[in-house]
């Protein structure tokens, strides 16, 4: 049987347009939602453009909603993709295990906001993205996979995010792949 991923997105969702476009046959997984903080956020007009059933569930009542949607249908994995809200203790204890985030640094390196203004104001030579298992501890659970991108001495904080943002369409689809099949946990 098929393998049911939710997809949490806030914004333009890029990331989750890849993951989506990831799950051709034989891929062991199919997107089964899409779901959103944000009312506007243009990810969520994308995935019904991607034909994927899409929802927007308000931040004050995410993830009480949240847990009524996976009472009918459980979710095998959720990738976070662009999701601004902190997840509760709880809401991780109930998904344990099951919840994978991408986020725009070499973890540990950078974790929080703004990583790529950091990584160039910190005169690093490389930056990237890494995937990795949601704790209760923020972009510090165990590390699935990352991906290398050089910081050229010309790069901007905004030329750096689309050459990173690039390595994550490739980056999360890979990981999403091996954690359905098991070959990576
Ligand atoms: C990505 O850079 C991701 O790493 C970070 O938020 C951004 C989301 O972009 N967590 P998109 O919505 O997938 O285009």
């Amino acid at each position: 049987m098929k393998k049911r991923v939710f997809i949490f997105i806030s914004g333009g969702g890029s990331n989750m347009a890849s993951l989506i476009a990831s799950m051709k046959f034989p891929h062991p997984g199919y997107p089964h939602l899409v779901v959103s903080n944000k009312e506007n956020a243009l990810g969520l007009l994308l995935a019904k453009d991607l034909k994927v059933p899409a929802e927007y569930i308000p931040i004050n009542k995410f993830e009480q909603s949240f847990f009524k949607i996976a009472g009918k249908a459980e979710p095998d994995v959720i990738c976070l993709a662009g999701f601004m809200q902190i997840l509760t203790p709880t809401f991780i204890k109930r998904f344990k295990g099951k919840i994978l985030n991408i986020h725009p640094s070499l973890l540990p390196k950078y974790k929080g906001l703004k990583t790529h203004e950091r990584a160039i104001l910190a005169k690093e030579k490389t930056s990237g993205c890494t995937v990795h298992i949601v704790n209760e501890k923020i972009d510090a659970g165990r590390i699935l996979g990352q991906a290398i991108v050089p910081i050229q001495r010309c790069d901007t904080a905004t030329t750096l995010k689309n050459k990173v943002l690039e390595k994550e369409h490739v980056l999360y689809p890979q990981v999403l792949k091996k954690f359905l099949e098991k070959t990576i946990s």
